[in-house]
């Protein structure tokens, strides 16, 4: 492998548009996996990833392939290539893991399905390719389908800015699934990608072991392997048995294994500058293998590479085993998915109803929706999802800042007045493109959800129906909850939607407010909500009813109650079977007396572990409320 010319590229998409077909036929064409012809979607490793098709962690996998070019004396002359396919997230709450996987690569190809021209999600890995300066190379695929659309897709590109008459940008007409013009794509990569400088025949200089930067831009634990990093190696080389050093903390550790992903781990001894693979080195922890790291040579002065900002959480949310006992197991299963998966943030917690917890951070609803079918799968956790949370922002008059990911955590309304805090919570740019005739049920669900409209846009498209662009300011908190699904059924699936952090302008003073429960005087602390004053009448009514619907009659009258501060803002009440079990049995018999009790006790019991089980939303309704397909 090391004397090859390497490229490095990665594939990015729209979720749908094909781009593990297109890799899996890349695999097959190099002769790397054998010829199938089914999808077989060697990178999806994750059975989670499998199941849903979603793609979450960064995958590498290497190839070779011998590119053809004619020679001078009219013969074919080849050349075998080193091909590095880095695999990215496709969705929207992974846009951070996509940046840092794009580092990684030389150029990017940029799949779109030709039946569904370009998506939201396009654009935003777009956005993120061009950002990062990578040469793209537009790929419309699924040409097969009587549905695909060319020519609107050529209009779409050149309106994203991409020149598709310019021979580097040149879009390649594909089907992943027949296999057709995916040679052209091998093609491509190589002529269209530049060789990283220093690399051209594999010849890397030497430096007499200097000068190694290795990116670590992924890393997971193995069970059997222990950390695993996932390195870039940007300059020189990198060699079992070298003592390396990581830039952020200094630590020395010793290359015990390297080599690539072909498909399989394959060790090779040795990775070279433009080469993309795996280390294993002693670390002990995952936390030690830092991504955005630089690994050095010992005793080699290197600049570190330009790392990565840690990802912030947007959604936040609690988990709560569903029998209380089962904590410690949950804490350790959780403990373990995180140490996989850095973005999520983990927190101890308690509440009255539910007992011990874990408040999760995450990058989006999808991100959270991901974790919890994990948790279920790979470690057979059940757990409770209270409503997701997104980060607030608190600043005191002094000028501290903090940052508010629970309910519990909003402060009193007397603290607010008494100590002047100014309360914020965070905006997103929105992008909807619907088609024209929706446009006004989706200004109109913007606005319910509290949107403020920035521009509007009619493209004009030759025999297809007018698109509209609809750019919206919109409160972060709006959009993890029910809005996808409306977005999706108001428009009959039609409208797409993708938001991203306005940069400078994360977030907005709001009037927010503490929507809290209660039943028959006991708080529900896990069924707590922050939101906007504007919502909290409406939303306390429909909470206090399906709180009421979930609680069984009792012996006694139980008073559902919605607060917003100190004031009942709805009430439900629950009447009793029987008023007062022991009323009318004055004197008499004692143990007949204290049977009734118990039974009553027994009642309250029964009652309390139906408040533990149901009180929080339940886990079926939370999946549907992040549903975003
Ligand atoms: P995510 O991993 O969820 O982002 O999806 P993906 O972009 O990897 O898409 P995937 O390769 O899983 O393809 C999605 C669906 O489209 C699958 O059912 C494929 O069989 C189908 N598909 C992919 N390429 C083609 C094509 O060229 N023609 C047709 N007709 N179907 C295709």
């Amino acid at each position: 492998f090391d004397s090859l010319e390497p490229r490095t590229f990665s594939i990015i998409a729209h979720v749908d548009h094909g781009k593990s077909t297109l890799a899996d036929r890349l695999l097959e064409l190099t002769g790397t996996i054998p010829k199938s012809g089914a999808n077989r979607q060697v990178l999806d490793r994750l059975k989670v990833e499998r199941e849903r098709g979603i793609t979450v962690k960064s995958q590498a996998v290497s190839m070779t392939y011998d590119y053809e070019t004619p020679n001078a004396d009219g013969s074919v002359g080849k050349k075998r290539y080193l091909l590095n396919l880095i695999d990215t997230p496709g969705h929207v709450d992974f846009a951070y893991e996509v940046s840092r996987s794009l580092a990684a690569c030389q150029s990017a190809l940029l799949v779109i399905d030709a039946s569904q021209g370009i998506q939201a999600q396009t654009i935003a890995n777009f956005r993120v390719a061009k950002a990062l300066g990578l040469p793209l190379l537009p790929i419309l695929n699924k040409v097969d389908l009587p549905a695909s659309d060319v020519d609107r897709c050529l209009v779409q590109l050149e309106e994203l800015g991409i020149d598709t008459a310019d021979p580097v940008h040149r879009p390649l007409m594909i089907s992943a699934k027949t296999g057709l013009g995916v040679e052209d794509v091998l093609k491509a990569i190589v002529e269209r990608t530049a060789a990283m400088p220093g690399t051209e025949d594999g010849k890397v200089e030497d430096r007499d072991g200097k000068g190694l930067r290795a990116l670590v831009f992924d890393s997971w634990y193995d069970s059997f392997k222990g950390v695993v990093a996932l390195v870039s190696i940007k300059d020189g080389a990198m060699k079992k048995g070298n003592s390396i050093v990581s830039a952020h903390s200094g630590k020395k550790y010793e290359v015990l294994d390297i080599g690539v992903n072909y498909p399989d781990a394959k060790s090779t001894g040795i990775l070279r500058k433009g080469q993309v693979g795996w280390v294993i080195c002693n670390m002990k922890d995952m936390r030690e293998a830092t991504i955005g790291d630089t690994m050095h040579l010992a005793n080699d002065k290197i600049e570190p590479l330009e790392g990565f900002r840690p990802s912030v959480p947007m959604v936040y949310a609690s988990a709560y085993p569903v029998e209380t006992t089962d904590f410690v197991k949950l804490e350790e299963a959780i403990n373990r998915l995180a140490l996989n998966d850095r973005s999520i943030t983990v927190q101890r917690e308690s509440s009255m109803a539910l007992g011990q917890g874990c408040r999760l951070g995450f990058l989006g609803t999808l991100h959270a929706e991901i974790f919890r079918s994990r948790l279920s799968e790979e470690y057979g956790q059940e757990i409770l999802v209270t409503a997701p949370t997104v980060p607030y922002r608190l600043t005191r008059p002094n000028g501290k800042v903090s940052i508010i990911s629970s309910p519990i955590d909003f402060p009193s309304d007397g603290d607010r007045a008494n100590k002047a805090l100014l309360l914020e919570e965070p905006v997103v740019h929105g992008r909807l493109t619907c088609p024209e005739e929706y446009t006004g049920e989706m200004m109109q669900l913007c606005s319910e959800h509290r949107g403020e409209e920035l521009d509007v846009n009619f493209s004009e498209m030759t025999g297809q129906k007018r698109q509209v662009e609809l750019k919206y300011r919109l409160p972060m908190a709006e959009i993890v909850t029910d809005f996808f699904p409306k977005l999706k059924s108001r428009s009959s699936g039609y409208a797409g939607f993708e938001y991203e952090i306005a940069e400078g302008e994360e977030y907005q003073s709001s009037d927010l407010v503490k929507l809290s429960f209660q039943l028959s005087g006991t708080p529900i602390d896990a069924l707590s909500m922050i939101l906007h004053r504007s919502k909290a009448t409406a939303e306390g009514r429909i909470w206090a009813k399906k709180l009421k619907d979930v609680v069984p009659r009792q012996y006694f009258e139980v008073a559902v109650q919605a607060f917003v501060g100190g004031k009942v803002v709805a009430r439900e009440t629950v009447s009793a079977y029987r008023k007062d079990v022991t009323a009318g049995m004055y004197g008499g018999d004692q143990r007949r007396k204290d049977k009734k009790l118990k039974n009553q006790k027994e009642g309250r019991k029964r009652m309390r572990e139906l408040n533990v089980g149901r009180v929080s939303i339940p886990s079926e309704s939370f999946i549907k409320l992040l549903d975003r397909s």
